[in-house]
């Protein structure tokens, strides 16, 4: 499906529901307001650009979706874009922030984020990651045993008291990506429920540690509501057997993230807002079932609040037609959105420097790195592709700079927030000298 519009300027539909882009008089396609053809030609390209507006009303429309229940937070996953300024804008907003990496908890507390609503997860963390949240004040969101004694053990030489959870594997299976589900019974995240009364025994019993919470997360780009529902009601069971069995009555229930987005306009989605209304109810009913009193719920969006609202710019810089398929050879590969390659991800393309123009022939957008998976977008309608098109792959504010490398010695790219007309940098481009900025050569070459 291509993107088609009308002639005032706006998309119907694949693009419709994206709101914050649009197409001016000139034939380019706008982002919040600003010529993104010119800003390609301002910073070059590739070049990411996000827009802030849209970041604020989706978060927005996810915490006044929950907002007929009180207490309710909604911790922004900054692993979908950490970059510092959308950071500050969630912080702005009054989020909290769910972090994995002692990188993340950096960025976090740089943006301004408190430490009382930073929540830190991860299967894996180092003793040193486990000293900085301890250090930072943070809640640690326990992944095993093994971690629980390694952090008591921590908090115990630091002296202080450290406020944990513990992240619970419900075993269910969301359709998605198999790489994008975490809650499935052999998955490496969480506690299995057999080992979950024992594991909360042993945490009460550690002197440096306060149990406050527990936490799940199944999986990310989900687009039906019923996994959510089947996880939160085991979720709430293990609470209520947490209280029943071992007197522990917890503070806070996290629910995760992992709200899926529309990449295009055929598939299935899911709104915060009927989640809200099937899952709300039957909390509320765990919760008395279970005599559980008001705890708080943490939601932990990532993707539904950043994804579509970010674009990554590119340069056609070559057209080749083969028998078989036109290519237009971009200068962004997977180094830069590795989704398409990892996932087999389909993220809409326009062409924004003829973004009025009718489609009217099939183009696959290649990536510029050696390797045959490096496909940006396959067989799309569109208008014919020239040299020197600026090319904008949508719903690439999440997962996408967050997860580029340097792959092919190809510095990384810059970053641009743009706001209701206004633009600014907010990264700039790496430089080759970057590409050596942590190398050194071993003493014995001269
Ligand atoms: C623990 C945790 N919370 C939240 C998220 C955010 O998921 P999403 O971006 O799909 O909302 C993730 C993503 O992997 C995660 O691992």
């Amino acid at each position: 499906m291509a993107a088609h519009i009308l002639k005032e300027g706006r998309f119907v539909g694949a693009l419709e529901y994206r709101p914050h882009l649009a197409v001016n008089q000139h034939g380019h396609l706008t982002m919040g307001g600003v010529d993104l053809v010119e800003l390609a030609e301002r910073y070059g390209t590739p070049l990411y650009v996000y827009d802030e507006q849209r970041i604020r009303q989706r978060y927005r429309e996810f915490r006044r979706a929950f907002s007929s229940y009180s207490p309710v937070e909604v911790y922004y996953a900054c692993k979908a874009n950490s970059a510092l300024a959308i950071l500050r804008v969630l912080y702005e907003e009054g989020a909290g922030a769910d972090i994995v990496s002692e990188g993340e908890l950096f960025l976090a507390l740089k943006a301004g984020f408190e430490a009382e609503k930073i929540i830190f997860t991860g299967n894996c963390k180092t003793d040193r990651e486990l000293e900085a949240a301890v250090e930072a004040g943070v809640t640690v969101n326990l992944d095993s045993l093994d971690e629980l004694e390694r952090l008591d053990a921590i908090a115990g030489e630091l002296g202080r008291e450290v406020r944990v959870c513990f992240r619970v594997n419900p075993e269910v299976s969301p359709e998605t990506h198999p790489h994008l589900a975490t809650g499935l019974r052999e998955s490496k995240f969480g506690l299995h429920e057999k080992l979950v009364v024992e594991a909360y025994r042993r945490a009460a019993e550690c002197r440096n540690l306060r149990v406050t919470g527990i936490h799940m997360h199944i999986g990310s780009q989900i687009t039906s509501t019923s996994p959510f529902l089947e996880a939160a009601g085991r979720l709430f069971d293990i609470a209520g057997r947490l209280k029943r069995e071992l007197g522990i009555e917890l503070e806070f229930a996290d629910l995760g993230g992992g709200v899926g987005i529309r990449y295009t306009a055929e598939q299935s989605f899911i709104t915060p807002e009927q989640l809200a209304s099937e899952m709300l109810p039957l909390i509320e009913r765990k919760l008395e079932e279970h005599g559980l009193g008001r705890m708080k719920l943490i939601f932990e969006p990532g993707r539904y609040i950043v994804g579509d609202a970010g674009v990554l710019l590119t340069k056609v810089h070559t057209v080749k037609e083969t028998p078989y398929k036109v290519f237009a050879g971009c200068d962004a590969g997977f180094n830069l959105l590795l989704r398409p390659a990892m996932y087999g991800a389909h993220h809409e393309v326009v062409v924004a420097s003829r973004a009025s123009a009718e489609p009217e022939t099939v183009v696959t957008f290649a990536g510029n790195l050696c390797e045959s998976g490096d496909i940006l977008a396959r067989d799309r309608h569109v208008p014919a592709v020239r040299r020197g098109d600026v090319v904008a792959v949508l719903d690439a504010g999440a997962y996408g700079f967050a997860m580029s490398s340097q792959y092919n010695s190809r510095p990384r790219c810059a970053e641009v927030l743009v706001k209701e007309g206004r633009a600014e940098l907010i990264r700039q481009a790496e430089s080759l000298e970057d590409l050596l900025a942590k190398q050194r050569l071993p003493e014995w070459f001269e």
